[in-house]
């Protein structure tokens, strides 16, 4: 019998049955008594990025201006209200596919593109920020390390997009976002984009439920996997 285990990700999924059957199986586990972490239901519900910034705006957390829309119309109004904006997948990416545009024009085609693949269009304004975000790791209620992820050359600052790290000391205000974040997404581990706007105070991008950590645990030298394993055996004991 398996007392528990750490679920690192869904693996790639390619149709809607395919990811109701991995749920299912990880929630069949749990019923039977199995500790899992994180969560299926809470890796499920932080797959979609739209209903995640939701949930966090409703629960004072700052986020970028976001919207989920079936029009190109709508996509296009929205790039002239948001002067700049970023169209990127509803689900996960490593920043691949995401495009910055300021053209309402190109808004509309790139719209009717991603529509005519019966997607939904995910659009954000976007944030003004300096050539790096933050990427803060939590486990249980604690933050285990923070580093920015530093691009010089372009505005996608995920390691897997080039971008070099450093690591930082998180300020009282960032660690409390974080943690909060992680609390709301219902999540025993989670990495979080943050970012700084030049405009004034932070945003939270999203909250990554399986968090690669191959440049995190370069930068700082925390290994997550001890981590998330002691707040495993922590949870069974309980
Ligand atoms: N609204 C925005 N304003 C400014 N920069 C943004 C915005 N959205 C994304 N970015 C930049 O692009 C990077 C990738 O975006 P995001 O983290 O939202 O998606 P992703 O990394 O592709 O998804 P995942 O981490 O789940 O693979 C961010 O780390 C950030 O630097
Ligand atoms: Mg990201």
């Amino acid at each position: 019998m398996i007392d528990g285990g750490v679920v690192r990700n869904l693996g790639f999924i390619s149709s809607t049955e395919q990811l109701i059957k991995r749920f299912d199986t990880l929630k069949a586990m749990e019923i039977n008594g199995v500790t899992l972490i994180n969560k299926p239901e809470s890796m499920f519900n932080a797959r979609d990025k739209f209903s995640s910034l939701v949930k966090l705006k409703s629960a004072g957390i700052p986020i970028p201006e976001t919207a989920l829309v079936e029009s190109p119309f709508e996509a296009m109004r929205l790039a002239e209200r948001w002067k700049e904006v970023v169209i990127k997948p509803l689900v996960g990416s490593l920043g691949l596919g995401a495009v910055r545009v300021t053209d309402p024009d190109i808004a509309f085609r790139i719209a009717k593109s991603i529509l005519s693949v019966n997607q939904p269009v995910y659009i954000q304004k976007y944030v003004r920020k300096p050539e790096r975000d933050i990427r803060v790791f939590v486990v249980g209620d604690r933050v285990i390390g923070s580093i920015y992820r530093i691009n010089k050359t372009s505005w996608k600052t995920n390691v897997a997009q080039g971008a070099l790290t450093q690591v930082i000391l998180p300020d009282k205000y960032l660690e409390e976002i974080a943690l909060k974040s992680t609390a709301i997404m219902g999540l025993d581990y989670a990495g979080l984009d943050i970012v700084e706007d030049l405009d004034g105070g932070y945003k939270v991008l999203e909250v990554n439920a399986a968090p690669l950590w191959k440049g995190f645990y370069q930068a700082t030298n925390v290994n997550p996997a001890k981590y998330i394993i002691q707040h495993l055996i922590q949870k069974l004991k309980k």
